[in-house]
């Protein structure tokens, strides 16, 4: 069948909109018609090849829509089921088994391989070329794709499916670093380095857990005010300030919780030296490979800190993102207040508007 897609074709360019034939459904898979996908800083990664995906790509891992038809194995959605779909893994590894997907041992490969495990890819051009697919499991950038089942997350019909797709990714990821790993307790500290999208997520969770200091730290002001509106305490601009010295100050020695959201190895030393003696910290920006970022371990060894790396929440997003949900339906997570939405031919707009910091969660409305 026909699907238009949003198409990757060579590093740093556009994405170009390109009518593909989608295969047949697979029988782990579902397919899925979309409503809406959210514009993810990973896309951005991913099409400057700062991860060397296989172009020409149809990327877009933020999908979120109505299920078509279901490959004969799938058993967990039905047609008509509203979706959101989220990130793949494997279901067998002891990752998996133990219920931390994220770091299933075939997350590279299922993620951004850019084909199934067979090789065989989902899309093909007028041409007869293939076009990588199944980015993140879905390659949500197209009107209807063949997402695999453990990539798709059945959520209630009563929310508004167009804005769901950011819980996917950026939203589980920036909520899931705070309520998964991090865990603060009520009345802690923490700083936020980075609001975009995924930083916001985790400030939000911050409320909901109940930290009486949410410190939120960029280097751009109209950022730093959005995060004031939704429950930052205080803010600091990195530019302008010393950002480690500010932190110490506020919390009186150093925050009880920290998460690095901007992938800027200088940021992560700064969120090292900002946490306080027996403090929790997270990476969850994402970096090129090979980046590498000072710690010292004279100094650091003495604090008994932890640093934890954390791909999309540690969430399991079965449950996971029915959770947040329940938690925007409750008033408590307005994650809503993130997004604008885009037509599908402005796409290109979209991922400048969030590259340039005037929109924090682009979605593409289809
Ligand atoms: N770990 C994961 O599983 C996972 C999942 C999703 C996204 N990500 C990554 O998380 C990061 C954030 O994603 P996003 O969608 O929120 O992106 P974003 O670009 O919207 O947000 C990044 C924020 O960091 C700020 N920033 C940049 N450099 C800074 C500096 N030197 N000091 C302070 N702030 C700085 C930017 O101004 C921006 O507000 C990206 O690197 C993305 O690839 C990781
Ligand atoms: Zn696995
Ligand atoms: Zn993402």
């Amino acid at each position: 069948m026909k699907t238009l897609a949003a198409v990757a074709t060579s590093k740093g360019e556009p994405l170009e909109m390109r009518e593909l034939t989608l295969d047949e459904t697979r029988s782990d898979e579902v397919r899925v018609k979309l409503v809406a996908t959210g514009v993810c800083h990973t896309d951005a990664i991913a099409r400057d090849q700062i991860y060397p995906i296989p172009l020409p790509i149809v990327l877009g891992h933020e999908g979120a829509g109505v299920v078509e038809a279901v490959g004969d194995g799938v058993t967990s959605v039905e047609v008509g089921d509203h979706v959101v779909l989220t990130f793949p893994s494997c279901g067998v590894c002891s990752s998996c088994v133990s219920a931390h997907p994220a770091y299933c041992v075939d997350f590279g490969a299922l993620a951004m391989g850019g084909a199934r495990p067979d090789g065989s890819t989902g899309f093909e051009a007028e041409d007869g070329s293939d076009v990588s697919s199944h980015f993140f499991g879905q390659s949500s950038f197209a009107t209807v794709t063949n997402a695999y089942e453990r990539s798709v997350v059945k959520i209630s019909k009563d929310v508004p499916l167009e804005i769901m797709g950011p819980l996917g990714c950026g939203v589980q990821t920036g909520a899931g670093a705070v309520l998964n790993v991090l865990k603060p307790e009520a009345g802690s500290s923490i700083a936020i380095f980075g609001t975009g999208a995924v930083g916001m997520s985790a400030l939000l969770a911050a409320v909901i857990a109940n930290c009486t200091t949410i410190i939120a730290v960029d280097i751009v002001d109209s950022r730093l005010k959005r995060a004031k509106e939704l429950g930052a305490t205080h803010t600091i601009n990195s530019k302008d300030e010393d950002a480690v010295e500010r932190v110490r100050e506020i919390t009186g020695g150093g925050a009880n919780y920290a998460a690095d959201t901007t992938g800027n190895a200088g940021v992560f030393t700064q969120m090292t030296k900002a946490l306080g003696i027996m403090g929790h910290g997270a990476l969850v920006g994402a970096a090129a490979p090979g980046t590498e970022s000072p710690f010292d371990i004279g100094n650091l060894l003495l604090t008994g800190l932890k640093i934890s790396m954390v791909i999309e929440g540690d969430s399991v997003p079965q449950t996971f993102i029915p959770k947040l949900i329940s938690l925007y339906e409750a008033g408590l997570f307005p994650f809503d207040k993130l997004v604008k939405k885009y037509e599908f031919s402005e796409i290109n707009t979209a991922f400048a508007d969030s590259e340039s910091g005037d929109t924090l969660k682009p979605v593409v409305v289809f």
